[in-house]
Formats: C-alpha cells, sequence, structure tokens
C-alpha cells in the first residue's frame, strides 16, 4: 500500500487515477482548486476512507508546503489545458502551469517523494514527423505567430524534471497521455474533439470537423490511460531490465491513427445503432480551426511496452460504445 498525492484530482484524468489507486488499495490525497475539474468527479470517492480532497490553489508555493503530506509517490495532473485557454488565456496558461509545477517538484524534492509529471505530445510542439517517439525531438514556431503554444511551452519544462532527475537524484518519471476520451469527458466545449463531438450531441448540433475532417489523432481510451500512468508510478524498476525508471519519459497513447471524419462517421453509425437521436444533418465541415493545429498526431508508445508492458487495448468503436452507453443512462435517468 503506497501513500499517494494526486494534484488536479477533480479533473477529467485525476479522478480517473484516484479511482484506481483507492481501487488497488492505496492511500489518496487529492488536490485541486476546481477552476475547471469539478466535485461530480469525485463525488463516488468523497467518503472513501483512504481518500482526502484538499480544494487548493497549486500555484501558490506555501500552500503546497503547507498542505501536501508525505507520501511515496505524487502524480502531477493539474494544469489548465483545453485549447481554448491556449489561445485566449495564454499568460494564466503559462504563469500558473509552470509555477504548478515548480512548487510540486519543489515539495518532492524536500520529501523525497517520487514524481509523475504529467506532459502531453504538445511539448514535441509542431512536428512533422510522425509517430511521436518518447524521446522525439521538439520543434516550435515563432512565439509571434500565436500562442497556441503557451501550454506545449509548459510541458516543455520536462527540461525541469529532467534537471531534478539528473543533478538531485529525485525520483521523477515523465508521462505523455495522448488525446484521452471517456465518459467524463462528454459536453467539454473547450478541449478535446471527442467532448466537444458528445457536447454537440447533447445540444443536437452538427459534429464540427475542423479542416475538413482530415487532420489525424491517437485516441487512448481512459481506462488505459489509467493503466499506463499508474504503472509509470507504482514500479519500482523496470520489467525490461530491473533498472530504475527515474529520468525516463513514457508515451501513454494508442499506436492507432485516426482521421477526425472517421471518428465522426463512426459516432454517427454507433448513435444510430444505439438509438440516439441525431440532427438532421450529423457534421458540418469547416475549412479552418485554432492556428497552431498539428495535421497529424500519433503514438509509438514504445518505452510503456517494454518498461511498463503497457499498450492501449481498447479500440476506439469499444470505447466511444461505452461512452454512448453512459449517455443513454445519463438521459433515461434524468440526470440530463
Ligand atoms: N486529457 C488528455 O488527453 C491529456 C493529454 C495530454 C496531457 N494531459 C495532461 O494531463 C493532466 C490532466 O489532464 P485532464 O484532461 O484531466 O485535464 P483537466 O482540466 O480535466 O484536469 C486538470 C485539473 O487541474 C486543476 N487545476 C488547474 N489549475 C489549478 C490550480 N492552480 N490549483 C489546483 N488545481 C488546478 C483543474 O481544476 C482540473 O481539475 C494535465 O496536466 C494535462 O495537461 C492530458
Amino acid at each position: 500500500m503506497s501513500r499517494i498525492i494526486i494534484t488536479g484530482v477533480a479533473g477529467f484524468l485525476g479522478s480517473s487515477l484516484a479511482e484506481y489507486c483507492l481501487e488497488k488499495g492505496h492511500i489518496v490525497t487529492g488536490f485541486d482548486n476546481l477552476s475547471r475539474g469539478c466535485i461530480e468527479n469525485i463525488e463516488a470517492i468523497m467518503s472513501h476512507s483512504n481518500f482526502e480532497f484538499i480544494e487548493t490553489d497549486l500555484t501558490a508555493q506555501e500552500q503546497v508546503a503547507l498542505t501536501f503530506p508525505s507520501a511515496d509517490i505524487c502524480f502531477h495532473l493539474a494544469a489548465i489545458n483545453g485549447t481554448l485557454f491556449f489561445h485566449d488565456r495564454a499568460l494564466d496558461v503559462i504563469s500558473s502551469n509552470i509555477s504548478m509545477t515548480m512548487n510540486v517538484l519543489r515539495q518532492c524534492l524536500s520529501t523525497s517523494t517520487r514524481l509523475i509529471f504529467t506532459s502531453s505530445p504538445e511539448a514535441f510542439g509542431l512536428v512533422e514527423h510522425m509517430p511521436l517517439e518518447d524521446y522525439n525531438e521538439s520543434k516550435f514556431p515563432a512565439a509571434s505567430d500565436h500562442q497556441r503554444f503557451s501550454y506545449g511551452a509548459t510541458k516543455y519544462v520536462e527540461e525541469l524534471a529532467m534537471h531534478y532527475a539528473a543533478r538531485q537524484s529525485l525520483d521523477v518519471r515523465i508521462v505523455r497521455p495522448f488525446n484521452v476520451y471517456g465518459p467524463r469527458l462528454r459536453g467539454k466545449k473547450d478541449g478535446q474533439v471527442i467532448g466537444r463531438f458528445f457536447g454537440q450531441l447533447l445540444n443536437n448540433e452538427p459534429l464540427e470537423l475542423h479542416y475538413e475532417g482530415t487532420h489525424t489523432r491517437s485516441f487512448t481510451y481512459i481506462q488505459d490511460a489509467v493503466e499506463g500512468i499508474y504503472k509509470a508510478g507504482l514500479l519500482d524498476v523496470s520489467l525490461k531490465d530491473g533498472k530504475p525508471l527515474a529520468g525516463l519519459s513514457f508515451n501513454i497513447g494508442s499506436d492507432k491513427e485516426h482521421k477526425m471524419i472517421d471518428v465522426a462517421h463512426l459516432l454517427v453509425r454507433l448513435c444510430q445503432e444505439a438509438d440516439v437521436a441525431l440532427p438532421e444533418k450529423p457534421m458540418i465541415m469547416i475549412e479552418s480551426g485554432h492556428p497552431g493545429d498539428s495535421s497529424r498526431r500519433t503514438c509509438h508508445p514504445q518505452a510503456a511496452k517494454e518498461h511498463l508492458d503497457w499498450v492501449a487495448t481498447t479500440t476506439l468503436e469499444v470505447g466511444l460504445q461505452h461512452m454512448i452507453q453512459e449517455l443513454i443512462q445519463e438521459v433515461s435517468s434524468g440526470a440530463r
């Protein structure tokens, strides 16, 4: 049994990770300021005897020092995430994400707590070559073009995590989830495409396809992503060679690449099969999107496969079916 800290616990990934850690018998303290996450996400675990929730702003260094309990492992997930914010709130994204990461790194160093830093494929910037390797080079366009990479820059501070691992002997590991989706993402309009699609379905609006649906992504079902992140944190040594995992980076993503137009067609078909009402015109094409959007993104999760014995196993079709079933249940129970 480990004592685990999860920052960003009320968010999409953090809440599912907390549930999983509790199921495995660990003691979890979760932190969030509820700016984007919500209490509903952690309602089911609030009364769990091994769970404590602390509402706090992790950008305040003294709060982190005062409130962090002694722990074995810290999963740092708190961040301002969501594509719209990268452009509209670049200053908040940069200052919050970097100060939180600095605060958490310092605290983990002073308490010798193993740290799992949740980075992102956005840490690679705008790279043409696909799939993205665990140790891919990063390439960023000029900051004067747009602020899309305000968020990617705060994930490129993997540099900081590596500094703490190499120079201060802190056990830091990096995980990069690739387009995670699942039931709690439904309806979010400010972020990931599958969440937006479900939001549009709920409002009886057509699915909006930017760039006429030609862009691609690797989509990773929440349960798969949580298992990968958990293994990256809980394993003491590599399953490949028995060596420490400190300083390693893991792409946590499916290696299947999907075009958005195909995702939309699949979702429409699955909704029809499940008798979910669709708007008369189920999708609309839009020529543009956010400046700086990568036209392709796909994942090569080699290090996770080798060192953690982890691969994503849920197909997009099965993952979307889970989301549709949850949607139907909520609508029929009157929760929506
Ligand atoms: N979901 C994905 O597909 C994906 C992909 C790549 C990387 N990530 C990373 O994984 C992590 C979790 O992502 P998510 O999808 O669950 O995002 P999310 O927005 O649902 O969760 C982030 C949480 O951090 C909290 N937070 C923000 N600012 C805070 C502050 N100042 N103090 C305390 N809490 C604060 C938010 O309230 C939110 O609950 C993030 O670091 C994100 O960058 C996610």
